[in-house]
């Protein structure tokens, strides 16, 4: 039985230096974002990157039960990561993998140097992420949407936190690896950075790279990660302003009108 459903082409970059989905080495795919998804979470957002879709809520600060696991100078951070059954092309049991697990603390541990834990002693913050529909790169991309839920939150952050997978395909390095790079390519790089302090969250690696690579790879996914970051403060301001502009307030182009 054929590993993989579609068909793996033979080369991955071609003759023009074009990926198979036609990007150059450092293009992103398309990305968009929405804050204020869901109406029971404190604060949500919903992210495509790719062929990537997915969703992340936010519960909290709120009372830690059991009590016991309350720290009293700061607030504990949990998150969730889960893959939907119809996410991926070999449907995933619903059953957590260890895969799961893992990917659940990457993403915690991403984003918690973001969060001034210690304004919400004694608190609990959750974090779930839910992936609708996985492409490569489902940690970042996850990572994207949910520091973009604990801002929508009202949490106090340092900064946002931004991820992309910086990778190696065909001897070349490529940012924002999709699946197929993911899994035949020669190395994925995936990278978590809060962009104001070009401060690293996460950096983990997988596969081989000479040092020359490495730094090149690592310079390719802070451009990236510029344009994401940018991406992700216009959704937030895109809320906020829909929400302002419908609160009954004068809007400034109304005022302008009322003049
Ligand atoms: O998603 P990410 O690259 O952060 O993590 P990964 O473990 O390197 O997985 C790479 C990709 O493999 C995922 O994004 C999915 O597209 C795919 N995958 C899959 O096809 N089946 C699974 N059970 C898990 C992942």
């Amino acid at each position: 039985m054929a590993l993989f459903k579609y068909p793996v082409p033979e080369k991955l970059i071609d003759e023009n230096g074009l990926r198979i989905d036609k990007r150059k080495y450092n293009e992103l795919r398309p990305i968009s974002f929405e804050v204020g998804v869901l109406p029971q979470c404190d604060g949500s957002a919903y992210i495509e990157m790719g062929g990537n879709k997915i969703i992340a809520g936010v519960f909290g600060p709120r009372k830690v039960q059991p009590r016991h696991l309350a720290h009293p100078n700061k607030c504990v951070i949990r998150a969730l990561y889960r893959m939907a059954t119809f996410s991926v092309e070999e449907r995933k049991s619903p059953a957590p993998s260890r895969r799961e697990v893992e990917l659940s603390m990457v993403i915690r541990n991403s984003l918690e140097p973001a969060i001034f834990v210690e304004y919400y002693p004694k608190t609990l913050i959750d974090i779930v992420v839910q992936v609708l529909a996985a492409d490569g790169g489902t940690r970042c991309a996850s990572i994207n949407a949910a520091s973009l839920a604990l801002a929508d939150a009202g949490i106090a952050l340092k900064d946002l936190v931004s991820a992309v997978a910086v990778g190696k395909v065909d001897g070349k390095i490529v940012l924002d690896l999709n699946d197929i790079e993911d899994k035949e390519g020669e190395a994925d790089l995936p990278i978590a950075v809060m962009p104001q302090f070009n401060q690293f969250t996460l950096l983990q690696f997988d596969g081989n790279m000479t040092k020359e690579e490495f730094l090149n790879a690592i310079n390719l996914g802070l451009e990236g990660i510029q344009i994401i970051y940018q991406k992700q403060q216009d959704a937030i301001r895109a809320k906020f302003a829909y929400e302002y502009s419908n609160s009954g307030e004068l809007t400034e182009k109304n005022e302008r009108e009322d003049e």
